[in-house]
């Protein structure tokens, strides 16, 4: 017993919880994905799992990636990615909708399943569908030769190393790395990205792990923060554009460790139902970077505010305008557009993290979830 308490915290190395440990390891996973693949200096790209399908990939008609929770939200991010770098028609389907609907596939579609695990079970029968439907499929997984590894027909590891907590982090942000990865090199042999917009996406690519670095740095902060909402019974997280996933990836990880009941909204549908619950006690958390929906989630921050909401917003450096509006913001680096989900995901990350160690709840293990779900 002490022996294997000794052994786990020595694997947990010097962090309270493998989940912490693994939003920690950020910088390295995130630079682990990209390396030997992507160069900003030599403005390259190589994924060697992919060489023999780019180029039917650039000349895809339609895109569908299947998945299950988190990794359902990465595909949400691989949409945003796709649509506007490579212009190329996207749809994001749950494994478990997509295997029993007879979904349409064509001549020329990719399928491709995205999955840390690659064991879990909707997602491979999703997958074993599409082949038989006639659809080229491709693997984006974290597990080296695991099932869906096996069955597709080509595919990029995410190489973010074992990830032990239940509530997915660095396998999310490894798949977004590879989604723009993937997606920069398509729009390249495209050619729907100029020379321009292509270098510029890899140096910011290249920078990411850097400024997660930064991000992290923001712990006590962060935790600081979650003291003050430890005891919410409720929360309301919105983005919009490429954040929107982002804002539902926040409220699932909160709802997975903490308990706490979170919905993740576009910000503004937020109109069309959410805004009713608004009150003093309902913490509102926005992605409000400065990007092309900016000016749109300031005001749809205006309307909360109205409404005595509480607003947790995370901003860039140095905006004051959306800092002097809310309660408390959390300030993070600029970025390209399309990278920002990689950098906007990591304080949210922490602060469910805190809210839930605050509780007192066993994050790595959360009741009633599985790490990977092997059966229906
Ligand atoms: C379970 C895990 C989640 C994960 C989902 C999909 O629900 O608890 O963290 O996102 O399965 O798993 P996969 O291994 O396919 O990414």
């Amino acid at each position: 017993q002490t022996v294997e308490m000794e052994l786990e915290s020595i694997e947990k190395g010097g962090f309270e919880h493998f989940m912490l440990k693994e939003i920690f390891e950020q910088p390295k996973s995130i630079g682990d994905c990209m390396r030997g693949r992507l160069n900003a200096e030599t403005a390259h790209i190589q994924l060697g799992g992919l060489i023999n399908h780019l180029e039917k990939l650039a000349k895809a008609k339609r895109i569908v990636f299947v998945a299950c929770g988190t990794s359902w939200h990465a595909g949400l991010v691989g949409e945003y990615l796709f649509e506007e770098l490579a212009r190329i028609n996207v749809e994001v389907e749950y494994a478990s909708e997509f295997r029993y609907r007879n979904p349409i596939i064509k001549e020329g579609d990719f399928v491709i399943a995205i999955s840390q695990s690659g064991e879990t079970a909707d997602t491979l029968a999703a997958l074993e569908l599409a082949k038989q439907k006639g659809a080229t499929i491709l693997g984006i997984c974290n597990v080296v030769g695991s099932s869906i590894a096996r069955l597709t027909d080509a595919g990029v590891y995410t190489h973010a190393g074992p990830e032990i907590g239940v509530a997915s982090t660095k396998a999310f942000t490894a798949q977004v790395t590879v989604l723009a990865m993937i997606a920069i090199a398509t729009a390249k042999a495209k050619g729907t990205i100029d020379e321009g917009e292509y270098r510029r996406l890899l140096s910011e690519m290249a920078a990411v792990p850097q400024k997660v670095e930064e991000i992290l740095k923001l712990d006590a902060d962060i935790k600081d923060i979650s003291k003050l909402f430890t005891f919410a019974s409720n929360f309301i997280f919105l983005g919009r554009g490429i954040n929107f996933p982002v804002a539902l990836e926040g409220a699932l990880k909160l709802k997975e460790i903490s308990y706490i009941h979170a919905e993740g909204y576009p910000a503004a549908e937020m109109k069309h139902g959410p805004i009713a619950l608004i009150d003093e006690d309902m913490p509102v958390v926005f992605i409000a970077t400065k990007d092309s929906s900016y000016e749109k989630v300031v005001s749809n921050i205006q309307e909360v505010k109205a409404r005595k909401g509480r607003v947790i917003a995370i901003i860039n450096h140095g905006d004051t305008e959306v800092k002097n509006m809310v309660d408390f913001a959390i300030e993070i680096p600029t970025s390209h557009e399309m990278i920002t989900p990689l950098l906007a995901s990591i304080p949210l990350q922490l602060l469910s993290y805190h809210i839930a160690v605050l509780r007192g709840r066993n994050v790595d293990q959360p009741r009633n979830l599985a790490k990977s779900v092997t059966v229906e």
